[in-house]
């Protein structure tokens, strides 16, 4: 990786330094922060025989709660989902309404040679349920068991083991509650812990046993620019709690840093005996206005003394600290690394790769793979999943979502895939988007129009429907006009339309379509900012790039009219820079 600045009269991207390669084990380290880039919040971390795994928040997407091993701390791999069939929580996924409900902040801890993910989904009719999913082995998906369940409204659930063997898990608030990991029985009534020192939200615990001292780290301030960690400690885990003197121990609030929401984390070691620390943050800069890939995890230094309180090494773009693990990419499993390219052509018989999730649990038999490549079978709803008319209750946007994406992982990216689509009947639609939430999301699709369509003069004339592209976008601020354009008569042969989302900058998105036989004659039909896919509504949540096929509302119940499969293949994404500061990146 090379360092460069934005900022040289090259223009965008000359080299200004590069950094030298990580000296040997005995001399600090200096590595780039995200290591997890791209929607990666409330990341919860352990070490075991020199591997470290992590899980982090999913809310409703599909499958959820992914683990990411690594052994070097710098190169994660997608090991498994430790939610990743229905089966596991059957109608669950189907009935929950909000768009970032569902899987909030968990915790991943190893006990007894078994790793456990504790979680609290929301969005269970009218309440919340606590999930305890359990695992001998993290790289294979059908080990994550199917949960014990137990009943909280607070999110943030801890897992602790005290030395006598029993299990605590503290929440929001801060209370702690002992529970029955056989049955999920809590203890009654919750015993109030701390209430941190004063921020909104005291959230994101986990207990800590040092030296004779039971710590707890907490997040505090909101999820937004307030964001930091605060601690106190105790002789006794159910209290009285000392808050440390000098709480934060962690924050950006108040800086001009390009990192910022600086907050709810997780502390480890390594096999050295290092302390080290992983938390969220968002590459916003203090404006915290365009941040498409939302809150993503970095990684800290933390200096622990015997008796001591940690010291944590605030967050930046370029880090230093104590010396990393070798680099070492030798994992089980076969989920891609976090910082991979997608090179899919979605061969017939091929598995759906682990990094590409839908927006809730999908209709079975939506995606699979066939010899034309990844087959979609459209859903009513659009990506909106609103009605065109009065309120027909199965496009709520609930059951089924034909949606399928990947983490934007790069501050500049090229996204393409080749669409093969003969639609049949008006309205259906099959095309790219950048995807933040039902309502954030900027899309190019190719859709048949009715001949009424005032963009098609002869079409009208003819009386037939017609092809042509669409742009549209949903989202926070102002948003571009959609625009119809025509496929061009030239490209009446072409078996595939390659459709292909581009950073421009930092901000702005532009979607081109072009044939495949001939990428040079690419259209562009739309720009777009990327502020309609930052906060706003989906302010817990990231940016997903992925395709989509709809039939905007016709047919009938969940299903479309016949004809409207959409085929893709040749997906690619491919990473272009990474911006460490406003003014530097890192050309991957
Ligand atoms: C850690 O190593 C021990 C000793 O080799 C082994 O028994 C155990 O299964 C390993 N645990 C994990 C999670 O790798
Ligand atoms: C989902 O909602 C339906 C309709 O309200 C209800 O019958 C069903 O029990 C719910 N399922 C779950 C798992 O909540
Ligand atoms: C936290 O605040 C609540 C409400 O003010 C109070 O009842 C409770 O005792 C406090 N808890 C602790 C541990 O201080
Ligand atoms: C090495 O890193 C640790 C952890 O960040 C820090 O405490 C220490 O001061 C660093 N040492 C040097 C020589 O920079
Ligand atoms: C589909 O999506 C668009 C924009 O995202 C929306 O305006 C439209 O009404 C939606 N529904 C149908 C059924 O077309
Ligand atoms: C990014 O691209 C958009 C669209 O072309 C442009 O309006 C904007 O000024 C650009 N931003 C920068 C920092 O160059
Ligand atoms: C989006 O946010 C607005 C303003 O807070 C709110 O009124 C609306 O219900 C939200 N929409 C969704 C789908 O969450």
């Amino acid at each position: 990786m090379r360092l460069l600045s934005l900022t040289s009269k090259a223009g965008l991207l000359a080299a200004v330094a590069s950094v030298a390669p990580a000296p040997a084990s005995a001399s600090n380290s200096s590595y780039y922060n995200p290591v997890l880039p791209g929607w990666h919040s409330d990341p919860s971390c352990t070490q075991i025989n020199g591997t470290f795994y992590c899980v982090t928040s999913t809310f409703i997407s599909f499958p959820g709660l992914p683990i990411y091993a690594s052994k070097d701390l710098l190169n994660w791999k997608l090991i498994s989902h430790a939610w990743n069939r229905e089966s596991q929580l059957p109608g669950v996924s189907a009935n929950t309404t909000g768009q970032q409900q569902g899987m909030f902040a968990a915790t991943l801890r190893h006990h007894d040679g078994l790793f456990y993910v504790i979680c609290e989904y929301l969005g269970v009719g009218d309440s919340n349920l606590g999930v305890v999913f359990k695992s001998s082995d993290p790289f294979d998906n059908l080990a994550w068991s199917d949960p014990v369940t137990f009943q909280t409204d607070l999110i943030d659930p801890d897992l602790f083991w005290d030395d006598d063997g029993k299990a605590y898990v503290a929440t929001q608030s801060i209370v702690l509650q002992e529970i029955d990991l056989a049955t999920g029985k809590l203890s009654q009534p919750p015993i109030g812990l701390w209430n941190g020192t004063g921020g909104v939200w005291p959230e994101g615990p986990h207990l800590y046993k040092k030296d004779g001292y039971y710590y707890l780290m907490i997040a505090e301030g909101g999820t937004e620019t307030d964001h930091s960690i605060t601690i106190a400690r105790s002789r006794n885990l159910k209290g009285p709690y000392e808050a440390y003197e000098n709480n934060p121990i962690l924050t950006n609030r108040g800086t001009d840093e390009y990192f910022q929401t600086v907050g709810h984390g997780d502390l480890f070691q390594d096999a050295e005996g290092n302390w080290w620390g992983m938390c969220l943050a968002t590459r916003s800069g203090p404006e915290w206005e365009v941040y498409p890939m939302g809150r993503e995890t970095v990684l800290f230094p933390v200096k622990w003394e015997e008796g001591e309180w940690p010291v944590l090494q605030p967050v930046r773009g370029q880090m230093s600290g104590w010396a990393l693990p070798p680099t070492n990419k030798d994992l089980p499993g076969h989920g891609p690394f976090n910082s991979d390219d997608d090179f899919y052509d979605f061969r017939k018989g091929t598995e759906i790769p682990s990094n590409l999730v839908h927006w809730r649990v999908p209709r079975q038999g939506a995606f699979s793979t066939t010899e034309k490549g990844l087959q979609i079978v459209p859903s009513r709803n659009n990506l909106t999943g609103t009605p065109f008319s009065g309120t027909t209750p199965e496009l709520t946007g609930q059951s089924g979502l034909s949606f399928i994406g990947r983490r934007q992982t790069h501050t500049l990216f090229t996204f393409s895939a080749d669409l093969s689509f003969a639609p049949k009947s008006v309205g259906q639609e099959a095309g790219v988007t950048v995807f933040l939430t039902q309502v954030n999301h900027i899309d190019l699709g190719v859709v048949l129009l009715a001949p009424q369509s005032p963009s098609f003069s002869s079409n009208r004339a003819s009386g037939k429907p017609q092809l042509a592209f669409r742009f549209r976008a949903e989202g926070t601020g102002v948003r571009p006009e959609p625009k119809i354009v025509p496929i061009p008569s030239a490209w009446a042969d072409e078996k595939k339309i390659r459709l292909q989302i581009q950073t421009l900058n930092a901000t702005h998105y532009s979607l081109a379509a072009m044939p495949v036989s001939d990428p040079q004659a690419k259209l562009v039909i739309g720009t777009a900012s990327a502020g309609l896919v930052s906060g706003g509504n989906g302010s817990f949540v990231g940016s997903l790039v992925g395709a989509y096929a709809t039939c905007n509302g016709a047919g009938s119940g969940v299903t479309c009219p016949e004809g409207g499969n959409a085929y893709f293949s040749r997906w690619r994404y491919t990473g272009e820079a990474q911006y460490v500061s406003a003014t530097e990146s890192i050309l991957v």
